[in-house]
């Protein structure tokens, strides 16, 4: 028996960070904001003491960690404890999601396997509970269960939904090798203290989500949108990977509408007035020799979902 789990990856919007928390964490204003592309964790049934087991296929599989730390065999591990079960199971993630992309695919695959363990082992777990599994097991967990797009507060794991008024047609420009999402914030607490600014709770005000990126996603208003883009994050990921610099212009230069990092990056995100513009645009970069690959696709999308057998 076994159960397949589809889970979208995410953009973040607007990434207002704060200051450095005294836990190591930034409070934020984090806009999340599910895609099309994604992963698919499927569950299957294993004997009993044999624990969790990892396979993973797609073109960066080599790059994902088989073994106990993957998000994907801790969500398994998590859910079994949380129920008093053993957790005898094997996960399959075909992966789509860029690994150490900004697009939280890691984060995808613990979410899918929430929801594909929950459904293998008939639990039924209520989705707060799930939340509440998701936010142990990181800060971008519990929008992956979400999907759609929402306003991130705290660390990014307390949730409210946001309305959105329409598609939007997105390209991501995936690049060679990942970035450390921890070391990305770190960079960005590095510089702020270069700057003068200071870096901590002390130092910078907390984030707000902003009323005109809000407006422009209730509208479904792309050009607005593009307008509003904004990530805190981005001089960080620059500043440690400056040839994003390019790749951001190259996509403009081919008629992306807005552009910026996604999350910590590296990859680039870029907002397309139409599905026809986001083909073009994701043509452009791919011959422009500024990153690996590009896909278009669109959301927002739902969050992580059993698949109808
Ligand atoms: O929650 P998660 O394990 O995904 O976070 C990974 C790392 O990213 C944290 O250890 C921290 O360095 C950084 N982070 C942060 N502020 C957040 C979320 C993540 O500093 N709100």
């Amino acid at each position: 028996m076994s159960v397949t789990v589809r889970v979208p990856a995410k953009v973040n919007v607007q990434l207002g960070v704060g200051g450095l928390r005294g836990d190591g964490y930034h409070d934020l204003a984090n806009v999340f904001f599910a895609v099309a592309l994604g992963d698919e964790v499927t569950a299957s049934a294993s004997a009993p003491g044999t624990g969790v087991t990892l396979t993973c296929s797609g073109p960066d599989a080599g790059q994902v960690p088989l073994d106990g730390t993957n998000l994907a065999a801790r969500a398994a591990r998590l859910l079994a404890a949380h129920h008093g079960i053993d957790a005898d199971v094997h996960l399959h993630i075909a992966k789509d999601i860029p690994v150490a992309g900004g697009m939280a695919g890691g984060s995808a695959d613990g979410a899918a396997a929430l929801v594909a363990c929950d459904a293998l082992w008939a639990l039924d777990t209520p989705l707060d509970t799930l939340l509440g599994l998701a936010a142990d097991l990181g800060s971008d967990v519990p929008f992956a269960l979400l999907g759609g797009v929402a306003l991130g507060r705290g660390r990014g794991e307390i949730l409210d939904p946001l309305p959105v008024g329409g598609t939007f047609h997105w390209v991501f420009a995936v690049a060679d090798g990942g970035l450390s999402t921890p070391a990305v914030f770190h960079e960005c607490d590095r510089l702020r203290e270069e700057s003068g600014t200071g870096s901590t709770e002390a130092d910078v005000p907390t984030p707000d989500a902003d009323p005109a990126l809000l407006a422009a996603l209730a509208d479904g208003d792309p050009v607005a949108l593009a307008a509003a883009l904004a990530n805190d994050l981005q001089p960080a990921a620059l500043s440690l990977r400056p040839a994003l610099a390019a790749t951001l212009r190259a996509g403009t230069e081919a008629g992306a509408i807005g552009a910026l990092v996604s999350g910590s990056g590296p990859t680039c995100a870029f907002l397309a007035k139409d599905a026809e513009a986001a083909e073009a645009v994701a043509g452009a970069l791919r011959e422009s020799g500024t990153c690996r690959t590009a896909h278009a696709t669109r959301g927002p999308v739902p969050g992580a979902a059993v698949l109808a057998h």
